[in-house]
């Protein structure tokens, strides 16, 4: 079975023998993919919908992995027993959905979480650090035309400076041309922003200058 980058981005990032959540898996293909590549992952396959996990269902069935992956129906974090999995996969949702799913006591007991959100990385990576994890690994992943950031956070205290939350601690130790294209982007965006905003929005145009200097900075090869 063939995955999008992005999905082989995450794949890329669980360790062989991890047991682990998919929360909000829809099609499960990741889930196949990853039972299929490494037999001795435990898998458990969530959705809040019923209408996306019966494509989960249908998928495997297909794969005949009913008995390999569990499938469970519910809101993140909720359908957990205790110690059941050490690896939570939250991707394809936005900040919002994120950390709310996050907001939950059985946190507790989670060792590490893979995340790929459509929305607010900055913001993410500050809420996640503060509920005691650090950054493991990331990478950039462009999958038909859109760039996304996939985060491994594990538990552990680390302090980062604000050029590392913005950018990515990992990402800026390892820039790649996939850095460049995004964050030149992000730099002629907030450029154009600039020129554009009234006087009064002084905060703003504060926040938007800070950010040009360090794109500049860190563009600059
Ligand atoms: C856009 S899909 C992403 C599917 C897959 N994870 C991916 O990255 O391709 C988001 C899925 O998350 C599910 N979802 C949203 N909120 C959820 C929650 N609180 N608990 C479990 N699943 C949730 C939705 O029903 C939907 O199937």
């Amino acid at each position: 079975m063939r995955l999008s980058s992005r999905l082989k981005q995450i794949a890329d990032f669980i360790n062989d023998e991890e047991k682990i959540i998919d929360i909000g898996c829809d099609h499960a293909l990741l889930d196949i993919y990853l039972y299929e590549n490494r037999k001795k992952m435990k898998i458990i396959a969530s959705d809040i919908h019923e209408k996306a996990l019966n494509q989960a269902k249908v998928n495997i069935e297909k794969y005949n992995l009913q008995d390999k992956i569990k499938l469970r129906l519910g809101d993140g974090l909720d359908v957990l027993k205790k110690n059941e999995v050490n690896t939570v996969i939250l991707s394809g949702m936005g900040f919002l959905t994120i950390t709310k799913i996050l907001e939950n006591e059985k946190l507790e007991g989670i060792n590490n979480i893979v995340i790929q959100s459509n929305t607010d990385v900055v913001k993410l990576r500050k809420h996640v650090i503060k509920l005691g994890f650090c950054i493991e690994k990331e990478a950039l992943v462009k999958d038909k035309d859109i760039i996304y950031t996939v985060i491994r956070f594990t538990r552990g205290n680390e302090k980062y400076s604000y050029d590392e939350i913005y950018f990515g601690p990992k990402i800026l130790e390892n820039k790649d041309e996939l850095f460049y294209e995004y964050y030149n982007k992000k730099l002629l965006k907030y450029e154009n922003l600039l020129l554009q905003l009234p006087k009064y929005e002084i905060k703003s145009i504060i926040h938007h200058k800070r950010l040009i200097r360090i794109l500049k900075k860190e563009v600059a090869k």
